[in-house]
C-alpha cells in the first residue's frame, strides 16, 4: 500500500533524507515512487516506475521536501500516475494514501474552471483545488477546504513552493509526524521516524496539521487549534535482513518455532486478560482480513471445542454489514498483523462509537489498531517483511488456543501443547519434509488448480493453505469445508486433480477421509498432511498430533509447498508477489 515520507527543517539534503525514508516503507508494497523539493519559489521532481533500488538522483539543497511509494489503485503503473501530482502552475505538490471517492464529479469541475490533467489518478484533483483555493485564501486554508470536499478514507500532504510549509490532513490513512531538534517529519508509519526522533504525534482522523518553523495541529472540521499530543516512544524496531536465507518467506517460516514457543512460554498473562475480556463480554467478534481473518475462522473452533464458548468471526469488510447488533458490552477483536488494514480500522472505530470494547491482537507496535483498542496483544513474531503472511498467522493461532485453553481453566495444557507444536515445527524444518515438500512441488508446478479440504478448525487451515498457494505460487488454488465437496465442487475433479487434505487426529478424521476416497474415485491425486498415513494419500506429509494445536504444524507444511511452488514455477520474488501489498491501507 502506498508510503508517505516528508521533512522540513534544517537539513538541507532533503532529497536523499526522503528516499532513505521511502526505503523504510517499501515493505508496504508498490510499483513506482516519486519525490518533490522544494528550490525557491519552485518545486523539483522525480518520479520512477519501478523499485527504488540505488538511484542517482541530483536534488538541489533543500530543507522541504515530500516523497511517496505509489501502489496503483486508480490508473496503471505510469510515471505520469506516480506521485507527487503537480497543479498547473506547478507550485503545489501533492502526495495520497486512500482513494477519492467522488474524484470524477470534482475533476468534472476543476476541467470546466480550465484546469489540465495529466494522469488518470484520483489523487491529481487536490493540488487543482488547492491552487483555486490559493486564488482568495491562505495555503493552509486551501489545504482545509480542498480535503474536506474529499469523500473516502484519505491521507494527504501538500508542499507549496511559495509557502516554507507542509501541510497534511487525514480521514483514514496513517499519518505519523516526527518532532525533533532538526525540523519535522511525516511518515506513513513510526518506522521511518525513529530512527530520527522518538517524540511522536500520532494524526487522528478528520485532524490537519502544519509543518514548517512550528506544528500546528488543526481539526478539520471546525478549524480551530488543537493541543498536540506528542509522545515519546521507547520502542525498540529490530533491523531485520535475511541472514542466510535467500528470501523473507523462507526465513520467516523457519523463525515459527521461537515465535509460538514465546508465546507458550511468556504469555499467560496476556491470555488470562483477553480470557477475561471474553468471559465478561456479552457477545465476542474476532475479524480479520486475508490470512489474518483464518486465524479468526480457526479461533471459532478452537473456543468452541476448547471453552465451550460461542465466539462470532466475521471477514473485516464484512463486519460493516453485520455490527448493527454490537452494544456496549459486545467485545470485538481485530486480528490483524499490520494493525493498518483499513477493512478492520474502519469496523473497530465504528464499534467503538457504539461503546464496545476493543481487544486488538496485531503484530506492529503504534499501529493504528494497537492505538485504537482498550486492551491490545503484541504478536511478538518480529517484523514480517515478506508481504505474504506466515509467523504472523501460526502467532495469532497460538494466541487464541492459548486463550481458549485459558478460558477453560487448562492454562498449563495449552501452554503444553503450544510447547509440543513448536517443537513439530522444528522437526519439520529439520528433517528435511522440505526435501519431500520440493519434489511433490516439482510434479504440482505445472497444474492449474489445487484444492484443499478440510472440516472443523481444518476448514480454516484449508483456506489458509490455499491463500498462501495462490498468493506466493501465482497458482489457482481452492479450499472449501470437506463437506462441501458433493454439493458442487466435485463437479471441478478429474483424473490429475490434486487434492490436498488436511486431516489431523480428530472428530473429522473419518469424515474427511471418506471426502479425500470421493475426489481419488474421481481420478484426482491426494496429498494428506497430518499425524496418520492412509492408503488413499498418494502423498503424504507427516505431522505431529498436537490436539488442536496441530493446525500450526500442518499450515506450515502447507507454507513451505507454496514455497516451493514459487521456486519451481520460477517466480522470481516470492517476498514480494505481483500487486500484493503488505499493509492494505485502501477499501
Ligand atoms: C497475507 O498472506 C496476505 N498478504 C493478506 O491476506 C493479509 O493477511 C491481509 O491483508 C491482512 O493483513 P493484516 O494482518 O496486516 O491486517
Amino acid at each position: 500500500m502506498c508510503g508517505i515520507f516528508g521533512y522540513v527543517g534544517k537539513d538541507n539534503n532533503v532529497g536523499n533524507l526522503i528516499l532513505e525514508g521511502l526505503k523504510t516503507l517499501e515493505y508496504r508494497g508498490y510499483d513506482s515512487w516519486g519525490i518533490a523539493v522544494k528550490n525557491g519559489k519552485t518545486i523539483e521532481i522525480e518520479k520512477k516506475v519501478g523499485k527504488i533500488g540505488d538511484p542517482k538522483l541530483r536534488f538541489p539543497k533543500s530543507s522541504i521536501g515530500i516523497g511517496h511509494t505509489r501502489w496503483a489503485t486508480h490508473g496503471g503503473v505510469t510515471v505520469e500516475n506516480a506521485h507527487p501530482h503537480l497543479d498547473c502552475s506547478r507550485k503545489i505538490a501533492v502526495l495520497h494514501n486512500g482513494i477519492i471517492e467522488n474524484f470524477e464529479e470534482l475533476k468534472k469541475e476543476l476541467l470546466e474552471q480550465g484546469h489540465k490533467f495529466v494522469s488518470e489518478t484520483d489523487t491529481e484533483v487536490m493540488p487543482h483545488l488547492i491552487e483555486e483555493g490559493l486564488k482568495k485564501e491562505g495555503f493552509a486554508s486551501s489545504v482545509r477546504d480542498a480535503f474536506n470536499r474529499l469523500k473516502g478514507l484519505n491521507a494527504i500532504v501538500a508542499l507549496n513552493a511559495d509557502s516554507s510549509e507542509i501541510i497534511a490532513a487525514k480521514t483514514g490513512s496513517p499519518l505519523v509526524i516526527g518532532v525533533s531538534d532538526d525540523g519535522y517529519y511525516i511518515s506513513s508509519d513510526s518506522l521511518g521516524l525513529v530512527p530520527h526522533t522518538r517524540n511522536l504525534l500520532f494524526l487522528e482522523d478528520n485532524e490537519m496539521v502544519i509543518l514548517g518553523k512550528t506544528l500546528k495541529l488543526i481539526s478539520l472540521p471546525r478549524g480551530e487549534e488543537k493541543t498536540p499530543d506528542i509522545q515519546t516512544v521507547d520502542w525498540k524496531f529490530e533491523k531485520v535482513d535475511k541472514g542466510k536465507y535467500k528470501h523473507f518467506l523462507l526465513k520467516e517460516i523457519n523463525e515459527q518455532p521461537q515465535v509460538v514457543e514465546n508465546i507458550a512460554l511468556n504469555y499467560e498473562t496476556e491470555v488470562k486478560n483477553l480470557a477475561d475480556l471474553i468471559d465478561e463480554a456479552f457477545g465476542t467478534f474476532l475479524l480479520g482480513c486475508g490470512t489474518a481473518s483464518y486465524s479468526g475462522l480457526a479461533g471459532t473452533y478452537l473456543f468452541s471445542k476448547i471453552a465451550k464458548k460461542h465466539v462470532n468471526f466475521s471477514i473485516g469488510s464484512e463486519f460493516n454489514y453485520l455490527e448493527d447488533y454490537l452494544t456496549p458490552k459486545s467485545l470485538v477483536i481485530p486480528i490483524s498483523q499490520s494493525g493498518e488494514t483499513i477493512d478492520v480500522v474502519e469496523p473497530v472505530a465504528r464499534a467503538k462509537q457504539k461503546g464496545s470494547r476493543i481487544a486488538a491482537i496485531t503484530n506492529v507496535l503504534g499501529s493504528t489498531l494497537y492505538r485504537q483498542s482498550d486492551f491490545k496483544i503484541l504478536l511478538g513474531a518480529g517484523p514480517e517483511k515478506a508481504v505474504v503472511g506466515t509467523k504472523s498467522f501460526t502467532a495469532m493461532v497460538a494466541v487464541l488456543l492459548f486463550t481458549a485453553y485459558t478460558l477453560a481453566k487448562r492454562q498449563a495444557e495449552g501452554k503444553k501443547m503450544l510447547s509440543l507444536a513448536a517443537e513439530n515445527v522444528s522437526e519439520i524444518l529439520k528433517n528435511h519434509v522440505g526435501e519431500n515438500i520440493q519434489k511433490l512441488a516439482a510434479t504440482l508446478k505445472n497444474r492449474e488448480h489445487i484444492y484443499v479440504i478440510g472440516r472443523g478448525i481444518s476448514y480454516a487451515t484449508a483456506l489458509e493453505a490455499t491463500l498462501k498457494i495462490k498468493e506466493t505460487a501465482c497458482l489457482h488454488a481452492e479450499g472449501f469445508a470437506g463437506g462441501e465437496l458433493k454439493h458442487g465442487v466435485i463437479a471441478l475433479i478429474e483424473k490429475g486433480t490434486p487434492c490436498i487434505v488436511i486431516a489431523p487426529n480428530d472428530e473429522t478424521y473419518d469424515d474427511i477421509i471418506s471426502n479425500a476416497q470421493e475426489v481419488k474415485a474421481r481420478g484426482g491425486i491426494i496429498i494428506g498432511i497430518g499425524p496418520r498415513p492412509n492408503k488413499v494419500f498418494d502423498h503424504f506429509l507427516q505431522t505431529a498430533d498436537v490436539a488442536e494445536a496441530t493446525i500450526i504444524p500442518q499450515v506450515v507444511v502447507a507454507q513451505l509447498l507454496a514455497y516451493y511452488l514459487a521456486l519451481a514455477r520460477g517466480i522470481e520474488d516470492p517476498d514480494k508477489p505481483r500487486n500484493l501489498a503488505k499493509s492494505v491501507t485502501v477499501k
